[in-house]
């Protein structure tokens, strides 16, 4: 168990690089199992999920060496197409192993994750979408069991455009008999990096980053290397950080135009934001405005940018109304930030954040990767010091986070205990 503590009160100036998306480089790490070879990632972020997919391929048989910043991994000509419960329960994203296995092995074994701090999580838009190819499936002792002869191009329209089932069905399109359409498609960049990673492994796919995707089924694909896009969750929690701090922090090696309807909404509540090719500037106002926002899928405000918004918010000159559209159980961290003073009350997925003058440091956990991040974020504002626990969670997803925030004068340790 670890945890960050906090002396809040020093606005974050300086310069910092954003690393690649981990919601990119979890997906090309799967993709990998398509075909046998020596792959190798750049740009790749140091954080606990890639340890973990690595141990999800090492487990299937991969040799994987993960470098500074750097992935290289040998999928050999034969794979264990199982993925159990311990490495699976800790990471959501490794059920998009699915596709890829049935696709190669036709057949594949993997335990059903079921639900997580943010909400139910269920899999059927994925499940539905591959069985539209021939895929069978069966649940067994909680696995999930896929099997399937032959899988063929099908027109697929999803009911929701959900990043992971676009994923699957799109990895197990790409040797797939045929031509697939997926329709109602999501449109993060992180999919059309997939996508560039999968050309480049010699798959036909056009319209990645649309809502209509279309794979030319190939006969079969061959190793690549690539350069992950960057991280734009990455980048907004730290433009939030200048925000939240009244400082002055110029992010580089990402990619504004990614953050687009987040970025506008730092100016609404106040912030000067600059951008340029591969770089912004954010400089935070001394309070906040109260600004109202909904979470929608790509283009639309990112959920996993919500919750460090809120705690922006939490500090603003008045009330924002905030709506999440994504998850069940995104509000858990809230009760967190109340802990520190935040005055937030809650009805089904609407939030009313009304500012308060300060938030004052104390002990509160961290729920998930972006819980934990925008709890970060409040204790750098927050008068005292704040100690955030199960800061694991923070690993997970962001990258040399207390090492980057140092960098730009916060006043931050780990501690283990
Ligand atoms: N959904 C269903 N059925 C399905 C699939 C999804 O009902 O078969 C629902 C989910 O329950 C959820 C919503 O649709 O309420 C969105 O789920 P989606 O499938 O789009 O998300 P995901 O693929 O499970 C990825 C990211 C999440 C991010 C979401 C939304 C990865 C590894 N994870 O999850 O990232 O919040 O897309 O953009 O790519 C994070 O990085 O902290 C994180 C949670």
């Amino acid at each position: 168990m670890s945890s960050l503590v906090i002396e809040g009160g020093r606005p974050l100036r300086g310069a910092v690089g954003v690393v690649g998306a981990k919601n990119a480089v979890l997906k090309e790490m799967a993709a990998m199992l398509l075909a046998p070879g020596r792959y190798r990632l750049f740009n790749v972020p140091k954080i606990l999920d890639v340890d973990l997919m690595g141990r999800v391929l090492s487990h299937m048989g991969a040799h994987v060496e993960i470098g500074e910043g750097e992935l290289s991994v040998v999928i050999p000509a034969k794979v264990t197409p199982t993925a159990p419960i311990e490495l699976v329960r800790t990471m959501r994203a490794s059920i998009v192993v699915l596709g890829p296995l049935v696709a190669r092995c036709g057949e594949a074994r993997v335990a059903l994750p079921g639900g997580d701090d943010l909400g139910a999580r269920p899999i059927d838009i994925h499940m539905g979408g591959l069985e539209q190819m021939g895929v069978e499936f069966d649940l067994v002792h909680g696995e999930l069991i896929a099997r399937c002869e032959r899988l063929v191009g099908a027109e697929i329209e999803l009911k929701f455009p959900s990043v992971g089932a676009t994923e699957n069905v799109l990895l197990a399109a790409c040797v797939a008999e045929g031509e697939t359409s997926i329709i109602n498609a999501a449109r993060e960049p992180e999919i059309e990096d997939l996508a560039d990673f999968l050309n480049a492994m010699g798959a036909r796919v056009s319209g990645a980053g649309s809502a209509i995707i279309h794979v030319e089924g190939v006969e079969s694909l061959h190793s690549a290397d690539h350069s992950v896009v960057p991280d734009r969750l990455e980048a907004g929690t730290f433009a939030v950080g200048a925000a939240i701090t009244g400082g002055d922090v110029t992010v580089t090696a990402c990619n504004p135009p990614h953050l687009r309807v987040e970025l506008k909404k730092l100016e609404e509540a106040g912030c000067r934001v600059e951008r340029g090719e591969g770089w912004l500037r954010v400089v935070g106002p001394e309070k906040p405005r109260p600004v109202d926002f909904a979470t929608l899928p790509y283009p639309g405000f990112h959920t996993d940018m919500q919750p460090q918004m809120v705690a922006l918010l939490s500090v603003a000159d008045g009330t924002s109304v905030v709506t999440e559209n994504l998850y069940d159980a995104r509000f858990r961290y809230m009760g967190e930030l109340a802990r520190m003073g935040a005055d937030i009350s809650t009805e089904w997925q609407h939030a009313v954040i009304r500012g308060v003058k300060e938030l004052s440091g104390c002990q509160v956990l961290a729920h998930d990767i972006r819980a934990g991040a925008a709890l970060v974020l409040a204790g750098l504002r927050a008068e005292g010091v704040t100690v955030v626990g199960d800061c694991e969670h923070i690993d997970r997803g962001y990258d040399h986070f207390v090492e980057k925030l140092e960098s730009l004068g916060a006043e931050i340790e780990r501690r283990d205990t």
